[in-house]
């Protein structure tokens, strides 16, 4: 990372979803982590084979609640080389895509619902040399997508209302999964956040998800390792799109 001669942010990390490998993703998402020990259990996620890290970031506004800021991404950043999977849940995501950069996140994903120029957002992701994603509440009907779909590396459906982990999955969004799947072509990723475990990841795999946050379901369970690998059994070969 470095600043431009006009001070702007150059990220030189490079866009993850170039670089993971194909097939379905594991992303644990550390606002389930124990703040007092998430170094440690980053590292036990990283030696269970997760291929992403997954930060919620809300501002009490859009989300109504209050997770984590830059300073906690840039300390992850700090200690791990695990890709970086910034989830906004700001009301004004314009303002802080910066800082995330800043801070080391190698991908962020923001919603729909909070800009009206979710393009020109994109773009300035990919001025940064960052991943970009778009999400949408449970309520949002997938073709609010349309317009700046074809731009981004991945859609996030939310399977539960933004806020808080340990909620339970909300079954009327597999339809919605199967929608968005329809929209995004094959270089696309279609990552599913909220009440994931081996039983509803599956069923959102059969849909045609293949990135899969977890955050109760991993680091709410005393053995990471089985939690991770239970995960990745349920999604291996469950009706993936061909050469996923
Ligand atoms: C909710 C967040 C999710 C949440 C998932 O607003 O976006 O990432 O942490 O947690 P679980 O897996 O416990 O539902
Ligand atoms: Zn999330």
């Amino acid at each position: 990372m470095g600043f431009g001669a006009d001070g702007t942010v150059s990220v030189k990390r490079g866009n993850p979803w170039r670089q993971v490998p194909a097939g379905p993703l594991i992303a644990p998402s550390l606002l389930a982590s124990d703040f007092t020990r998430v170094g440690e259990q980053i590292d036990t996620l990283d030696r269970a084979g997760a291929e992403l890290l997954h930060l919620d970031i809300m501002d009490g506004h859009f989300a109504p609640n209050l997770s984590m800021g830059p300073r906690f991404v840039a300390s992850v950043r700090k200690h791990t080389p695990l890709p970086l999977d910034v989830h906004l849940m700001l009301t004004d995501p314009a303002t802080y895509i910066e800082r995330f950069a800043e801070a080391g996140a190698d991908t962020i994903t923001f919603h729909v619902e909070a800009t009206d120029e979710p393009r020109r957002l994109i773009e300035r992701l990919r001025e940064l040399g960052l991943g970009a994603g778009l999400t949408l509440r449970p309520g949002t009907p997938a073709e609010t997508l349309r317009d700046a779909v074809a731009d981004v590396d991945l859609v996030l459906v939310m399977t539960v209302e933004p806020g808080y982990g340990g909620q339970e999955f909300m079954d009327n969004m597999l339809e919605k999964i199967a929608a968005v799947r329809g929209m995004l072509d094959r270089a696309q990723r279609l990552e599913v956040d909220g009440g994931i475990d081996p039983r509803t990841a599956r069923r959102c795999a059969a849909r045609g998800a293949d990135v899969f946050v977890a955050g109760t379901d991993i680091l709410g369970s005393d053995d990471i390792p089985r939690a991770v690998r239970l995960l990745r059994e349920a999604v291996a070969g469950a009706g993936l799109a061909p050469g996923r």
